[in-house]
């Protein structure tokens, strides 16, 4: 139920988050009530978070290395986990490095791996199927000069960058198809079906993916996505099978499995697999 607009104190918008669930009420308040500029739109805000909105899409930003990423309503949420997979990737993000950042979502990972790249130089470009998603990744690359395509995986990019790109970043759908269901409503309710979906074992958009990674990236290029600890051997399997050597990067603290796939420094250009 809503709150009169004045009563948006500190402990009221506590205690109506705390009734609505919200593990971190006291935290979660301070962001609410310092982004909202009078108390209608703090009750507002406080309303659409108890009635399950992610907080990142109640606030229209969310907190990823340190960077303000803007979030729009139904797009996906950067997930703390995935700033290891970024983590990853700078050092493989040498000045001049040719960038792409794959089923990009707000853009999140590429504007970091550009933000945390210590020449600040890289070359950055991203897609995303989802028109809504490719609207909010425009605003988080453009600070990093980054341009934005919409389609599906390497449909869209320009032609130029086959066999260019150094980093190819893609934290793909890999929930399996049967498991959707069983996620919090914040994501099944709130984020968009294709950004969650990955097929009957998660890993379908990966498979293409990898298919067509070889004609993209530079000989010892690499390839970065993130699974589950469960799906990460039969992940290895197919990054292997698409001729990219595998290696698996594992944090206990952020819970997070990251596979990387390098071109081979030898290799031929691999024709596309798409
Ligand atoms: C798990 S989300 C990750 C978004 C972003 N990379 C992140 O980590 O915050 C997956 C994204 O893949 C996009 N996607 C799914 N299938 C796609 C496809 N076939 N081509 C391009 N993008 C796709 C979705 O729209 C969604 O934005």
């Amino acid at each position: 139920m809503s709150a009169s607009p004045s009563l948006v104190t500190f402990s009221a918008v506590v205690t109506r988050l705390r009734a609505a669930g919200c593990v971190f009420a006291e935290d979660e308040a301070r962001l609410i009530l310092s982004a909202g500029h009078v108390p209608a739109e703090i009750d507002a805000m406080v309303d659409r978070r108890a009635a399950g909105l992610p907080l990142e899409h109640v606030l229209g930003w969310a907190d990823f290395r340190g960077l303000r990423i803007s979030i729009d309503a139904g797009v996906f949420v950067p997930r703390r986990r995935t700033e290891f997979l970024v983590e990853q990737a700078v050092p493989l993000a040498r000045y001049g490095a040719v960038v792409v950042d794959l089923c990009c979502g707000s853009g999140a990972l590429g504007a970091a791996l550009a933000s945390a790249s210590a020449s600040g130089g890289v070359e950055l470009y991203a897609a995303d199927i989802d028109p809504v998603a490719v609207r909010c990744a425009r605003r988080n690359v453009a600070a990093a000069g980054g341009t934005v395509y919409e389609g599906d995986l390497y449909e869209p990019l320009p032609a130029a960058l086959r066999g260019r790109v150094d980093v190819l970043l893609a934290n793909v759908p890999y929930v399996p198809t049967e498991e959707v269901g069983l996620l919090p409503p914040e994501a099944r309710v709130h984020e968009a079906r294709v950004a969650l979906d990955g097929g009957a074992d998660g890993l379908d958009v990966l498979r293409r993916v990898t298919a067509g990674a070889g004609g993209w990236l530079t000989p010892g290029g690499s390839l970065l996505f993130e699974t589950s600890g469960r799906q990460a051997s039969t992940a290895m399997g197919i990054v292997a099978e698409g001729g990219l050597e595998p290696r698996l990067a594992e944090s206990d603290s952020l819970d997070a499995t990251v596979i990387i796939g390098t071109r081979p420094s030898a290799s031929q250009p691999v024709p596309d697999g798409l």
